[in-house]
């Protein structure tokens, strides 16, 4: 039967490095709090004059497009996962295929606005595309500039400190070989905490039911008109987020989606030779391997590194343990997701 591999795989990050060191400079934090709380030592931020979602996404694309042995104009439909695109519209699916310089039109081009999931709910997309024979060369992109966003001074602090930007590719294929390819994918979502993890302006709520509840805005006679302004001023364009709840659902819902996609392929924990989850926090990846169960050389993570990269991560994580050795043919790697929405996932690949 026909499955979907992954052929080709690349990943770039800007050369900035901040330390949390630096942070300190901008708001009131350390890199003692900084380490203990998410394990974050430094993350890279793109040169705003030089970079854009988009173009970080070109970058980690054409390594995967050459790694795969193919052409860019092989390319027959994108997929861009990202919550910080270049603009509010077009997305960066478009964009991308202009970057790369595609100039057919027989290719589509698709924007995926699931945050820190979007890359799971991008493959089990492309999985369905390529295993109904509709494309057989799918370039999947997760690619954040967080940095364009956050707010940098001490009330954001515990949202601005963990982000991080970057950008993951792989070039999705065919596969009639014996037990290879993307053997399940696991989709979740549920609405009920939308605000609890979000940026909720620019949006056609203009603000006025969600201002109100959130920031207590008076009811007055130009509310509806005024009220976006002062979600704006109020700084409701930073993302904001409540993060114990956040980390209570990531610890269950992690665990729960990997034994999930287990349980759907009738395979063991003990089967999964790498996984690769969302680095979403440190502390959250090291829960889910002691529940899971797997020693230190089973888990790829370098949040250290990069700090959270939202829909570039996982992309960009599972490139850096290709790139290292880390995935051989035949291993079993999974890939796992929890993030804004809520919505989360997981998928396992025989490669
Ligand atoms: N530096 C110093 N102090 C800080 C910082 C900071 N960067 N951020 C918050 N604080 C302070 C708060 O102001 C608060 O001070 P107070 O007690 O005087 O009011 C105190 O630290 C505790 O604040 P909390 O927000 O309760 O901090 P918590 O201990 O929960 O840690 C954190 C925050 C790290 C975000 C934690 O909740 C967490 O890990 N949550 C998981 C969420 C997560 O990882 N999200 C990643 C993005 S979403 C995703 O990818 C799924």
């Amino acid at each position: 039967m026909m499955k979907t591999k992954i052929a080709g795989l690349g990943f770039y990050v800007p050369d900035w490095v901040v330390t949390n060191d630096e942070l300190t400079k901008l708001m009131e934090t350390s890199d003692a709090w900084i380490q203990e709380r998410t394990g974050i030592k430094e993350r890279r931020y793109a040169r705003k004059h030089e970079e854009t979602t988009t173009t970080m996404g070109a970058r980690a694309a054409q390594i995967a497009i050459d790694r795969a042995g193919i052409q860019k104009e092989d390319v027959d439909f994108i997929i861009f996962a990202t919550l910080s695109p270049d603009y509010y519209f077009p997305g960066c699916g478009v964009l991308l295929q202009r970057e790369l310089g595609i100039t057919k039109t027989e290719i589509g081009a698709l924007d995926i606005r699931n945050q820190c999931s979007g890359f799971i709910y991008g493959l089990s997309i492309a999985d369905q595309f390529i295993k109904t024979g509709m494309y057989k060369n799918i370039l999947l992109v997760g690619a954040e500039m967080h940095s364009m966003g956050l707010q940098f001074s001490t009330p954001g602090r515990n949202v601005s400190v963990i982000f991080g930007d970057g950008a993951g590719a792989v070039v999705l294929q065919p596969t009639q070989k014996e037990g290879q390819g993307i053997l399940t994918t696991q989709l979740h979502s549920d609405g009920t905490h939308a605000e609890q993890l979000a940026m909720i302006s620019p949006g056609s709520h203009g603000g006025y039911h969600l201002g109100k509840e959130k920031f207590g805005f008076p009811d007055t006679e130009f509310g509806e008109i005024f009220v976006y302004q002062e979600l704006i001023e109020q700084k409701s364009y930073y993302p904001t987020m409540e993060g114990q709840l956040v980390f209570k659902m990531a610890v269950q819902k992690f665990p729960e989606v990997i034994m999930e996609a287990l349980a759907k392929t009738g395979l063991e924990k003990s089967a999964i030779d790498l996984l690769v989850p969302h680095q979403a926090n440190l502390r959250i990846s090291q829960y889910v391997q002691a529940k899971l169960g797997l020693r230190d050389d089973q888990v790829w993570n370098n949040i250290q590194k990069y700090g959270n990269t939202t829909a570039a991560s996982i992309p960009i994580a599972l490139c850096e343990a290709w790139e290292a050795g880390k995935v051989r043919e035949g291993d079993l790697v999974c890939l796992a997701a929890f993030g804004s929405g809520f919505t989360w996932g997981s998928a396992l690949i025989r490669w």
